[in-house]
């Protein structure tokens, strides 16, 4: 068992990552449904939170079902940082997670999200301070490091731990990779090797896989592992994982009512939590991921990316049902688990 704070968690505990645009409570409430044992907000604006912000405000919904939840912040001040802190310990998750990654330009420029990864002593003292303010267990995520020369990572999860963060996770690439070449996860074992850290380290970066997540705690160490790109449209890999990890078996790839019935009550809560139209229109990207692997899906999906009306969608998606459930041979489940691309701007 894993202990962060009061939460406690089963042993290689199965994260989704926190994913801006992506990780919001309808879509959490699938990955948890489908096995994930704990899950991240995207990240929120610490700026955003102070100034009271109404995108930012909205991040910190969470809800009884999903927990237990961290919720993400990023920022650069410490002040400012300091402040959201407290504003996110009133939304009550189990933990505060910081995001030391982020590589998007108007982040980085404010020296928040990866950018503090330039300067190390800053991000120790940062978080030092946000430690302080708030009575909940600190976690933080973040990259190797700024770039190939600056890999720090050994050195700063041992400081990070040392002023109380309780946990972190690596995204197993620099802020100069953005998201090319593949994750090095050698760099979690060199974490672990390093006998005074004793903060649970959960790998991240390319998991897509039953066999990789197992490779990934087995052969590099990982305490537990943090899946993002992977669940968009497959929220059904945290069973997959889990059921492999059981018993060394492959769980059955989804069928096709399942995915609807996933996609479908995806579409439904965002409605129920966004209001239909910004419900409707945000729901748009997800449907490549969702049929990706369904030979002739473009029909139905150029359909359903422009469709403004809730009834119109759900009848799109009983055609597809209709057709696919004639030859479930049109469906591919080989290519079900590659990241995806339309998603490759966090
Ligand atoms: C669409 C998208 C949004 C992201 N937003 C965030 C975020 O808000 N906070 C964060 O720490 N990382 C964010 N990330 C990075 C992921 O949490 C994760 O570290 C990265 O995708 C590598 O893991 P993966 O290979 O399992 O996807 C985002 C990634 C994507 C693809």
């Amino acid at each position: 068992m894993i202990k962060i704070g009061k939460v406690e968690l089963p042993n290689m505990p199965l994260l989704l990552a926190p994913m801006e645009d992506v990780s919001d409570p309808p879509f959490r409430h699938l990955c948890k449904k489908y096995g994930a044992d704990m899950l991240y907000t995207e990240f929120i604006s610490a700026d955003g939170l102070i100034r009271d912000a109404e995108k930012s405000v909205k991040k910190l919904d969470i809800f009884d079902d999903e927990r237990p939840v961290g919720i993400q912040i990023f920022g650069g001040e410490e002040d400012a940082m300091m402040r959201s802190a407290e504003i996110v310990e009133q939304a009550n998750p189990e933990i505060l997670d910081i995001n030391y990654g982020c590589p998007v330009k108007n982040v980085v420029c404010r020296n928040a999200g990866a950018g503090i990864l330039r300067d190390i002593d800053k991000m120790v003292k940062l978080t030092a301070a946000v430690v302080k303010s708030t009575k909940l267990p600190v976690t933080v995520k973040t990259r190797l490091g700024w770039d190939e020369s600056s890999i720090r990572i050994v050195e700063v999860a041992e400081r990070l731990q040392d002023v109380g963060i309780q946990a972190i996770s690596i995204h197993c690439r620099t802020k100069h990779q953005m998201y090319t070449g593949s994750a090095r996860w050698e760099w979690i074992a060199k974490v672990k090797e390093n006998p005074r850290l004793t903060i649970p380290v959960f790998g991240n970066g390319d998991v897509n896989s039953p066999e990789r997540a197992v490779e990934m705690v087995k052969k590099y160490g990982a305490d537990g592992v943090m899946i993002g790109r992977a669940s968009i449209g497959h929220p059904f890999i945290f069973r997959e994982i889990k059921h492999f990890v059981q018993t060394g078996e492959h769980y059955a790839p989804p069928t096709l009512h399942e995915r609807l019935d996933a996609c479908r009550t995806h579409l439904l809560r965002s409605i129920a939590w966004k209001g239909e139209k910004l419900g409707i229109l945000e729901m748009r990207r997800h449907y490549g991921p969702y049929f990706a692997g369904f030979a002739g899906i473009k029909a139905f999906r150029s359909r359903l990316v422009v469709s403004e009306s809730m009834q119109e969608i759900l009848n799109i998606l009983a055609e597809i049902h209709e057709h696919y459930s004639k030859d479930e041979n049109l469906i591919h489940t080989a290519v079900k688990h590659q990241p995806t691309e339309t998603f490759m701007d966090g």
